[in-house]
């Protein structure tokens, strides 16, 4: 005799929907967007089918259709109309992303707008700071990061998301929002943010690559956990209302780790990747797009995250 049968609640949808242990909603994600300067600009970005390089008229029409079809929030990532060896467009309340930030919050005022806050974008070598020789001064880039958030938050940004891995940002970032009265925008970290090579296509979207060397100096060596849980204790000392782990797939024991050991509310950054490869399978017809994207999506969820940032998020939302 078989004493136990798990297959019992498996015989059919109602039963399996009663006992479901994740369940995946449109509002855990978070939707990235890639602004650029110009009018009418809607530009297909070629290693992430379906994502586009968007000037400000037309990420305001997206944004639209992002708040109806239930997606809580945006993230704003920029590509700016001129680059420096510090970045100083960054924080430039005339380059795209502060103008499509301010624009979108007035637009769709209930949309919950995330800054992406880093240099890599800005700066004309590609690094996420200023350089001293080929070496990224990590106080030096504090005081411009700062000047970066509290730009994005002039603009009207709830959350204020640091991309850079420079050791103390968090502590940084929070004292100058606070002085500026931005009290109750709130940070989300990306405090365990990996050396990946699932970056290549948004480094190509955001043309961000590094001009010389990697960034192995700030970001994490993909070989380690217990490091992990270092930086997420020392960003939660310093304030961050959100944990962030990126990438996301090849992670999710990090995840798990971190929902195990923390109080506060996590996410994952379904990375650009790890979205193409996934619509490139798709394209050559060898997965099923639709129940593949379901898949990953709970299990990023299943291992913990209580937020996911992913360009899957309208293809999500409209299944
Ligand atoms: C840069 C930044 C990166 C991503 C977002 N901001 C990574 C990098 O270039 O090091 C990656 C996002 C993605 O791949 O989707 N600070
Ligand atoms: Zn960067």
């Amino acid at each position: 005799m078989i004493k136990f049968r798990p297959r019992r609640l498996r015989l059919n949808e109602n039963l399996r929907a009663m006992i479901r242990e994740t369940n995946l909603s449109v509002k855990d994600l978070i939707y990235p967007l890639f602004v650029v300067a110009g009018e009418n600009v809607r530009e297909e970005i070629p290693s992430m089918p379906d994502c586009y390089h968007l000037s400000v008229d037309n990420a305001v029409e997206l944004a639209k259709k992002i708040s109806a079809l239930g997606i809580p929030a945006v993230e704003i990532f920029g590509l700016p109309e001129y680059k420096d060896e510090i970045g100083s467009s960054a924080w430039d309340m005339k380059s795209p992303v502060q103008r499509a930030i301010a624009a979108i919050k007035k637009a769709v005022p209930e949309l919950v707008i995330v800054g992406d806050v880093c240099l890599c974008q800005y700066t004309s070598h590609g690094h996420c700071g200023k350089l001293c020789g080929h070496y990224v001064d990590n106080d030096e880039t504090l005081k411009l990061l700062q000047k970066v958030a509290v730009s994005q938050a002039d603009a009207g940004a709830d959350i204020i998301a640091p991309s850079d891995m420079m050791d103390g940002r968090v502590a940084a970032i929070r004292d100058a929002l606070d002085v500026k009265n931005f009290s109750n925008v709130s940070i989300m970290s990306y405090a365990v943010k990996y050396a990946s090579a699932y970056y290549g296509p948004f480094r190509d979207a955001a043309d961000s690559a590094p001009q010389f060397g990697d960034r192995k100096q700030y970001q994490m060596d993909f070989a380690n956990s217990r490091e992990a849980l270092k930086e997420v204790e020392l960003d939660l000392d310093e304030g961050a209302d959100i944990i962030m782990i990126k990438p996301a797939l090849a992670y999710l024991d990090i995840v798990s780790k971190v929902r195990e050991k923390i109080n506060r509310p996590v996410a994952v950054y379904n990375v650009s990747g790890e979205y193409a490869m996934v619509k490139a399978a798709a394209a050559n017809g060898w997965i099923d797009y639709k129940r593949i994207v379901i898949e990953n999506l709970t299990a990023m969820k299943r291992a913990g995250a209580d937020i996911i940032i992913t360009y899957h998020a309208p293809d999500f939302a409209r299944f």
